[in-house]
């Protein structure tokens, strides 16, 4: 299947490992001219110049805290003027803390809203004019299996996906008449530094990782490449026609019906 989505721009955010990576390196794969923004320069420069190296296409890194908002305006502005349009924008940022609900003071709850929330609305609304000109658009905004049944210690997480999922259905609306879709990605477990720093310390890493996948139908992991896989679908023209979605990657893990 040809996705489509050569000299297509995508904004990949919070994407020097992890889940971002994965996704910046599938569509740059497809074609797409990828920018990646993340906070550590180094890290994201190495990353640019691997993903680029393995697809032989253009990756630019722009520095960026998704959740300062003069860095995100500076960012759009320097990644519209790269290549003169933005078709694609992957919301992705780091993950809140975890913890129970009574250990969260106001400036958590703060935190973990401009973080996960705002920084989401924000990015949108940057990009979206860009979209608007052209008159189409993709925004894949990356969530967690949370939002389908909350799991213990995520009230940050779930409360600010769940925001997520309402802006998205709303955004669907208000920005179809563009031709622009907007969708939410659902991870459960994804092997990144994030599920590994999870893990119970003083026990060995793979025994612990199995005893995660108990539960989970598929018997395994999700790997990054996986999830990148469904967002590279989500941002083609094939994919014109879903919007206002939230699709999970979980091996079958939520036994939830809706
Ligand atoms: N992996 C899973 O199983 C899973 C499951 C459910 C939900 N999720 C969610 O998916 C998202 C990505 O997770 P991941 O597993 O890929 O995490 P990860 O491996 O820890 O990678 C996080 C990435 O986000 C960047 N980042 C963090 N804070 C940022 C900020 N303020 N501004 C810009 N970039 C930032 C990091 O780079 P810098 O530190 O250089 O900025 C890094 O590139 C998180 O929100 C996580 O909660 C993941």
């Amino acid at each position: 299947m040809n996705l489509q989505l050569t000299n297509k721009v995508a904004i990949v955010l919070a994407a020097s490992k992890g889940l971002g990576k994965a996704i910046a390196a599938s569509l740059s794969a497809e074609g797409a001219k990828v920018i990646i923004g993340s906070r550590n320069t180094e890290e994201l420069s190495k990353t640019a110049a691997q993903i680029s190296k393995l697809t032989g296409n253009e990756v630019i890194a722009i520095p960026v805290d998704v959740a300062n908002g003069d860095e995100m305006k500076d960012f759009i502005e320097q990644a519209a003027a790269r290549f003169g349009r933005i078709d694609i924008l992957l919301n992705n940022a780091g993950g809140p803390p975890f913890n129970k609900f009574e250990e969260f003071d106001d400036n958590a709850w703060q935190k973990a809203f401009e973080l996960n929330l705002l920084s989401f609305a924000r990015a949108s609304r940057l990009v979206l004019p860009h979209m608007q000109k052209t008159g189409s658009g993709r925004i894949i905004n990356i969530i967690s299996g949370s939002v389908k049944a909350v799991l213990a210690n995520s009230v940050l997480s779930t409360s600010m996906r769940m925001g997520v999922v309402g802006m998205a259905k709303l955004m669907a609306d208000e920005f179809g008449p563009y031709n622009i879709t907007v969708n939410n990605v659902a991870p459960g477990m994804i092997l990144t530094d994030r599920l590994k720093h999870t893990l119970p310390q003083g026990i060995d890493p793979d025994l612990a990782l199995k005893e995660k996948a108990k539960n989970i139908p598929l018997g395994r992991i999700g790997k990054p490449e996986e999830l990148a896989a469904l967002v590279t679908f989500l941002s083609s023209a094939q994919a014109a026609y879903i919007s206002g979605t939230t699709i999970q990657v979980d091996g079958g893990a939520s036994r939830s019906i809706f």
